[in-house]
């Protein structure tokens, strides 16, 4: 492969890369550190700790707590411990907590069967497990307003905030549920005692400002592109945009700005991103979906999607009517072969990840600018899957 002008490591733009410094969020790592800190010092008297993390997307909440949950591993080895992490990120794995418990004990303990047990008595055998095996356990919960969204099953919180009350005779060898949620809003959909338990105070991150941003991308920029491709002038009008209300402050946003416009100087043979390329790349992605999206979403919601994009294409206008996309998404679907194609389930998670919107009953709507632009992508992720 020759080697590229204009990237060193495409990969660390992606936001699956945890960097391994992030600026701006040492007050959050420490408080964690804290808070967490007996938990090494003295495991059998530390008293499980339930925080809930607020903030906005993409200002490295999960990047924060991923980052802090592998120094205490490291804390936990320097003291003859085994500290085990179990990340769960509930968009992704969605499903009822019957599905969260078995992913759980199928991590940590695959060893012990699943199958055939309740919910309730797969974390009584976590719990054994832990204590018998001399294990400790720290539970990441991504994303909770998803859990709730898609099963109303709310007993989850419950159960996750008094795992130390499921057996009394015995120390809990779990140190802490740690949630993370986009806003509070969750707050109202959980019943009085789960929010006792859990505390109404959450640690709240703040976005960050535009000086912030500009730092972070300047160390980002510096892993991922050869030396001189992004310039100064570059950052300042990605967290100029970054920043603005419509995106809000999402750090992942900009990396993806930086994504596509490498990828459009490498392909103009250029050897730095201009601010051209910039406003392109912005022009495109603004604003509900990102190329990460594509890659996380399963084939048959990518099928609607295509259905959306070539009726509001026929129709040339924003909002278009359920029966006609409905009609289209079923064609494409025969045309693909595919034999069980539930297009309300597919409509309705496109619409809670906020990939679309609904304007009535009747009609739906995508806020993409450039639409001819998306069709290939789309087209190529289809074709991946
Ligand atoms: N301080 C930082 N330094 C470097 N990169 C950062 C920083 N904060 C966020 N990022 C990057 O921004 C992207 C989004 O961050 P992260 O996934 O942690 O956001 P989030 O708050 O969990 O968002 P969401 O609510 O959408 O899940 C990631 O690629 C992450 O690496
Ligand atoms: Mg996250």
């Amino acid at each position: 492969m020759s080697e590229s002008r204009i990237f060193v490591d495409r990969s660390k733009l992606s936001s699956r890369y945890i960097p391994n410094e992030l600026h701006h969020r040492e007050k959050e790592m420490s408080l964690l550190q804290t808070m967490f800190k007996d938990s090494y010092i003295k495991p059998d008297e530390f008293v499980f700790l339930t925080p809930h993390i607020v903030g906005r997307s993409g200002i490295g909440k999960t990047s924060t707590i991923l980052k802090f949950s592998s120094m205490l591993e490291n804390e936990f080895k320097k003291s003859g411990l085994t500290l085990k992490v179990a990340y769960i990120n509930l968009k992704l794995q969605g499903g009822n907590k019957y599905a969260v418990y078995r992913f759980l004990l199928e991590k940590i303990a695959p060893e012990l069967p699943s199958q055939g047990l309740s919910a309730e008595e797969m974390l009584r055998y976590l719990l054994s497990y832990l204590y018998e095996n001399k294990l400790y356990i720290l539970i990441i919960l991504d994303e909770i307003e998803f859990l709730l969204r898609s099963s109303k099953d709310s007993g989850i919180i419950y159960d996750f905030t008094r795992l130390n009350e499921f057996d009394l005779s015995r120390h809990c060898n779990v140190i802490g549920v740690i949630f993370i949620a986009r806003s509070t809003e969750f707050h109202d959909k959980i019943d009085s005692s789960e929010l006792s338990t859990l505390g109404r105070l959450p640690i709240e991150f703040q976005p960050y400002s535009i000086e912030q941003i500009s730092d972070i991308l300047v160390t980002r920029s510096s892993e991922s592109f050869n030396p001189n491709v992004v310039g100064t002038d570059i950052i300042d009008e990605v967290s100029l945009f970054t920043t603005s209300s419509q995106i809000g402050g999402d750090v992942r946003y900009a990396l993806d700005l930086l994504l596509y416009a490498g990828n459009l100087a490498e392909v103009n043979g250029g050897d730095r991103i201009t601010l051209d390329q910039i406003r392109k790349a912005h022009g495109y992605n603004h604003p509900s979906i990102t190329i990460q999206d594509l890659k996380e979403l399963p084939k048959n919601h990518l099928l609607t999607l295509m259905a959306i994009l070539k009726v509001q294409n026929r129709r040339k206008k924003q909002y278009i009517e359920l029966k006609e996309v409905r009609n289209f998404a079923l064609e494409l679907a025969s045309e693909y072969k595919i034999k069980k194609f539930e297009f309300e389930d597919y409509m309705n998670d496109l619409l809670d990840r906020k990939i679309i919107e609904m304007k009535s009953l009747k009609e739906i709507g995508m806020n993409i600018t450039s639409l001819a632009e998306l069709e290939p992508l789309l087209e190529q992720q289809i074709n991946k899957k």
